[in-house]
């Protein structure tokens, strides 16, 4: 989504402008061409050099600096951004936009934009509380713009509270939501990742390879383009995407319950989790010590949950999953049609670097029509987005029908 945006980052004066170097460079790894703009007191805090180098990018300050370009003006400026970043974003930098006074370039420039603001405040925890601060900051949001909340934790006047910069990562994330088309809006979908693990005694399990990876792809994608998103996951080791509310569970009943009770209320159910199909059949209270002899184990079938939905789901969207290693459509067609799906996605195992674990999938989306879609192999998000666009689809004709 960065890929080839035009971002205008706009730097005042406050400590964590040391941090805007990171952030151009986070942007023009994501692809993004950067423009700075800084203002005078931002530009005692980080050099003009230093962003003018990662950005490769004349950074521009003074309004009517005639060293510049002639083309490089307020209003050239606010045209040529696809979003504009305040970060750090100052009291002063704040109470101007939310009042329309416009005596610098950055706050001119403001005036002029077409496309989103993203303002990410930071300052002493006392100022960011003090309440003209906070009336200028429902302000700006009563009148669109974007605003990240400040974090809570140290800060550089040594004290502790809220009022430092959010992490570079969530204002990099915040600008990819902001700019995203929000097709999913209003739209409730329940997302499952992970594995489940099956216990046999209070140090062992049954589970699978499974990493969360698609099913948190899922998520996130899903939340920037809008949705609401819960998300039920096994035990997994990845960051929660930010504004998705998670429900975490082990094993596949917990996974049935939490399913099952939140269906009502979820237009749309994406079972991304890799579900163990058995569990064993007893639970040893104590650890099961090894022997010379051959251990057998009795296992019992798990609940079916995709089946139970199926069976429950009215209106509902349901989006599966196949993992196979033979007969991969064939397979794929028999669940969808036995458990009710509106969509299969058929993991393609033959790929190298589909499936479990990797960071990218290779899959066949196939719909009760008959309809198969090939991906390439591609990233997880990337193929999340490719089901989305199916599922908003089948909103739209549903609507329509
Ligand atoms: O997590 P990653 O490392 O990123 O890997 C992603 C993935 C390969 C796990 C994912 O893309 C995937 O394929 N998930 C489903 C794997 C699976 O369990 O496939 P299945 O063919 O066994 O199950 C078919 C469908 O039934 C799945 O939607 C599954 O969630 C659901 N199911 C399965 C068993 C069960 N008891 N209840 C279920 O609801």
């Amino acid at each position: 989504m960065l890929g080839g945006k035009h971002i205008l980052l706009g730097v005042t004066g406050g400590i964590a402008a040391y941090k805007t170097a990171e952030l151009v460079r986070a942007f023009v790894k994501a692809g993004s061409r950067v423009k700075v703009i800084m203002t005078r007191n931002g530009s005692r805090f980080v050099t003009p050099l230093v962003l003018e180098t990662l950005s490769g990018e004349k950074v521009c300050g003074d309004t009517f600096d005639l060293t510049y370009e002639r083309d490089i003006t307020h209003v050239t400026l606010a045209e040529w951004a696809d979003i504009t970043i305040i970060a750090p974003a100052t009291a002063n930098i704040m109470a101007k936009i939310a009042w329309g006074i416009a005596d610098d370039l950055l706050s001119t420039t403001v005036i002029a934009l077409k496309s989103p603001l993203l303002i990410c405040p930071s300052m002493n925890t006392d100022m960011y509380k003090n309440p003209v601060v906070r009336r200028n900051m429902d302000q700006l949001k009563g009148l669109g713009y974007h605003l990240l909340e400040a974090k809570e934790g140290e800060l550089a006047c040594k004290t502790h509270g809220s009022g430092r910069l959010p992490p570079l990562e969530d204002i990099v994330e915040a600008a990819e939501t902001v700019l995203t088309k929000k097709d999913l809006e209003g739209v409730n979908i329940l997302v499952t990742a992970g594995p489940t693990q099956e216990p046999l005694d209070p140090v062992r399990y049954i589970t699978n390879h499974s990493s969360g990876k698609m099913g948190y792809a899922l998520a996130l994608m899903a939340k920037r383009r809008g949705a609401c998103v819960t998300l039920i996951s096994g035990p997994v080791s990845i960051p929660v995407p930010a504004g998705v509310e998670l429900v975490s569970v082990i094993t596949a009943r917990e996974m049935r319950d939490a399913v099952l009770s939140r269906l009502e209320g979820h237009q749309v159910i994406i079972k991304a989790a890799a579900v163990s199909d058995y569990r064993p059949a007893g639970f040893s209270q104590s650890k099961i010590k090894k022997g010379v002899k051959a251990l057998t184990l009795e296992l019992e079938p798990n609940p079916d949950i995709i089946a139970e939905v199926g069976r429950l789901k009215g209106h509902r969207i349901l989006v599966g999953f196949a993992m196979e290693t033979e007969h991969l459509l064939e397979n794929a067609r028999k669940k969808m049609a036995e458990k009710k799906m509106d969509i299969i996605v058929a993991n393609d195992l033959s790929e190298p670097g589909a499936g479990f674990r990797h960071d990218t999938n290779a899959v066949r989306i196939l719909d009760p029509e008959g309809g198969v879609e090939s991906l390439p192999l591609m990233e997880k998000k990337e193929v999340a987005d490719r089901i989305l666009d199916r599922v908003v689809e089948l909103l739209k004709r549903r609507k329509l029908g």
